[in-house]
């Protein structure tokens, strides 16, 4: 900035006793400051703006809305952030996997833009919807979302939140939270109505390939056959803590074929998205036998060798209000899990498809 230029003279009304430019005082005045400078507006390219309060934004920008000093902590690979229990969390946690709303707001807001849309495939009790539809009051402005959830009582338990959530909302006197649309039925099908680069962002928590339970359901079920002779393998759920929700036949399936029906249902997901957007999923890692299940890594390569996806970052999830255990004192070191992954694809370009076509 130059000393005679206008900044120049706006900075010396705003000096501490010390004689010092005071920064904070021209912040509360409005005036463009960054790092503790005042800015001069008239010196930015045509492509840049000041937002008051939240720096200079880029306009080619075309990830989302944010300022290069917001940009700067959007991009750090962990968010450390407990999320205390808000939105009906009690009624969403009938689910047993739902996702803080507001940590979905947050990514939705580094993914995406005001008014684009927002597909959860596998939308459980709705924490990516809702995540949309906070995004209009906390200012990063409302996304459109669509998600879809097999389980009818999944799609029930979404609807009532929303109704309790907007009562309480009204009667606080705040806005209430715009309904999202969440489709029932298996995203297979559900896939196929969604036009083809419609979607700006993909936000989706997988459900699981439980590990655990493999075992113990294979064991029980020579011991539960008559039961089993009715299970038509859609509709069985048996909720609680260690499960999102998941029809039993889920469980039985192999890890092999997990990642197989998942690498195949995102080669679907991604034409549905468009070339600018991003697909971002959450999977948490497991141990078990004394080892580490990599889950979040197997899965990444199992989707980026099926879709025209590339892994572009794994941002941790680190919840510092998770409860501790004490696993495996004194023998074995066992990790406490407080950290779930978010992997971020983009959708490669055609000319990449085209030479990976052309190498195949
Ligand atoms: C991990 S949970 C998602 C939880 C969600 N993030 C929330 O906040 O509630 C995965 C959901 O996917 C649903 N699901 C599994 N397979 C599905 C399919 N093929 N089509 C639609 N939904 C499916 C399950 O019923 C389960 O509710």
């Amino acid at each position: 900035m130059g000393d005679d230029g206008h900044g120049h003279r706006q900075s010396r009304l705003f000096t501490t006793e010390e004689g010092e430019f005071d920064a904070d005082r021209a912040r509360e005045e409005s005036l463009p400051v960054e790092d503790g400078e005042l800015i001069d507006t008239d010196e930015l390219a045509d492509h840049q703006r000041y937002v008051e309060g939240r720096g200079i934004y880029d306009e080619r920008n075309r990830v989302n809305d944010l300022t290069g000093k917001e940009w700067k902590y959007a991009t750090k690979s962990v968010i450390a952030e407990g999320y205390p229990p808000d939105l009906q969390h009690e009624l969403r946690s009938e689910h047993g996997g739902q996702k803080p709303p507001r940590l979905c707001a947050e990514l939705i807001g580094r993914f995406s833009k005001a008014g684009d849309t927002v597909l959860d495939p596998f939308a459980g009790v709705g924490g990516t919807l809702l995540g949309a539809s906070l995004c209009e009051h906390e200012g990063t402005g409302l996304r459109e979302a669509i998600g879809f959830e097999r389980n009818e009582r999944w799609v029930d338990v979404y609807e009532t939140v929303l109704e309790q959530e907007n009562e309480e909302r009204r009667a606080r006197g705040d806005p209430p939270l715009e309904p999202q649309e969440l489709r029932h039925g298996d995203c297979a099908d559900l896939i196929e109505d969604v036009p083809e680069h419609s979607i700006d962002l993909l936000l989706t928590d997988v459900p699981y390939w439980h590990m655990d339970e493999l075992e113990q359901t294979r064991n029980e079920r020579r011991t539960r056959e008559s039961k089993l002779g009715s299970f038509d393998g859609a509709t069985g759920d048996d909720g609680g803590d260690s499960n999102d929700g998941e029809p039993v036949a889920d469980e039985e399936r192999t890890k092999a074929e997990w990642l197989a029906d998942m690498g195949e249902k995102f080669s679907r997901f991604a034409d549905a998205v468009d070339p600018t957007g991003h697909v971002v999923v959450f999977i948490g890692d497991m141990y078990r036998d004394q080892s580490y299940e990599f889950l979040s890594a197997d899965l990444a390569r199992a989707i980026e060798s099926a879709a025209p996806l590339t892994l572009a970052a794994n941002l941790i999830w680190y919840d510092p209000t998770k409860d501790l255990h004490v696993y495996g004192y004194p023998f074995s070191f066992v990790p406490s899990m407080v950290h779930q992954n978010v992997l971020v694809f983009r959708l490669e370009s055609e000319s990449e498809s085209e030479a990976e076509d052309e190498q195949d």
